[in-house]
């Protein structure tokens, strides 16, 4: 049975007294549901402190970025053993906002997928196409191009011990979801395309939709047969939208 997850991502938002306040509220809204359902990649420096309030909880978390080198002089650059030490477990890589405002390619985001699983973290591999790239009919060629140099770099077996997520770049912060069907079409080309590599591998891949997720289109996108979880913007700023999105899993 592959893994059901829901993902915050919390981007450049938050301060240390907002961030108390709403991981209390999510740490007392998700009791219910079983550990690594449920996660917030956070910003490095509030880190440690997500440590310690989620430690012991059911909730896991990671960061949104990490270098590709393991250490040096790389002025600015944090390495996967650096979120080794604060217990993360997963690590966002190639989101697209670090894809279209900080360069990284395609090339840049396997050195990065590989660096995270080397460092024993578990890679959140984000694809997906912009609005120009759909209305030319180029999304699947744009998500395959994505998925083929982190399998042509790591292997297709490394996709056993990485989460996929599927975020169309046009509904990123947009207020426009893609509809369930459109996603799932999608994530059905994303997961045929890596079985005619291995067929048990993306069976069991946990693939999410990230784009304007909110609490009142959550089920409906996550009731499609391809669609595993989210990651999740804006909504996983605000306790209650976030917790009643997680706690979509469930039923
Ligand atoms: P929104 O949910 O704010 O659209 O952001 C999606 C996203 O980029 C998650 O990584």
């Amino acid at each position: 049975m592959r893994k059901k997850l829901v993902v915050g991502n919390w981007k450049m938002y938050g301060n240390s007294i907002e961030n108390e306040q709403l991981l209390n509220s999510i740490v007392a809204g998700l009791t219910g549901l079983q550990i690594e359902q449920c996660a917030v990649c956070v910003p490095y420096p509030y880190l440690p402190s997500v440590q310690n309030k989620l430690n012991n909880t059911n909730i896991s978390w990671g960061a949104q970025n990490v270098s590709q080198y393991q250490k040096g002089a790389y002025t600015g650059e944090v390495s996967t053993s650096m979120l080794n030490d604060f217990g993360c477990t997963f690590v966002i890589i190639g989101h697209s906002e670090r894809r279209s405002l900080f360069g990284e390619n395609n090339d840049i985001v396997a050195e990065k997928y590989v660096a995270a699983q080397g460092g024993k973290l578990t890679p959140i591999l984000c694809v997906g196409e912009t609005l120009e790239q759909r209305e030319r009919g180029i999304t699947e060629q744009i998500i395959q191009e994505q998925l083929m140099t982190i399998i042509n770099k790591a292997g297709v077996e490394s996709l056993s011990k990485a989460v996929v997520a599927y975020e169309p770049v046009w509904a990123i912060g947009t207020g426009k979801t893609a509809a369930p069907n459109q996603a799932q079409e999608v994530h059905t080309f994303i997961r045929n395309s890596i079985g005619t590599q291995d067929m048990t591998i993306a069976k069991e891949l946990t693939i999410l939709y990230g784009g304007s997720v909110k609490a009142n289109n959550a089920a409906e996108l996550f009731a499609m047969p391809d669609i595993d979880g989210g990651l999740i913007g804006g909504a996983s700023l605000v306790a209650d939208d976030f917790v009643a999105i997680c706690n979509t899993l469930n039923n």
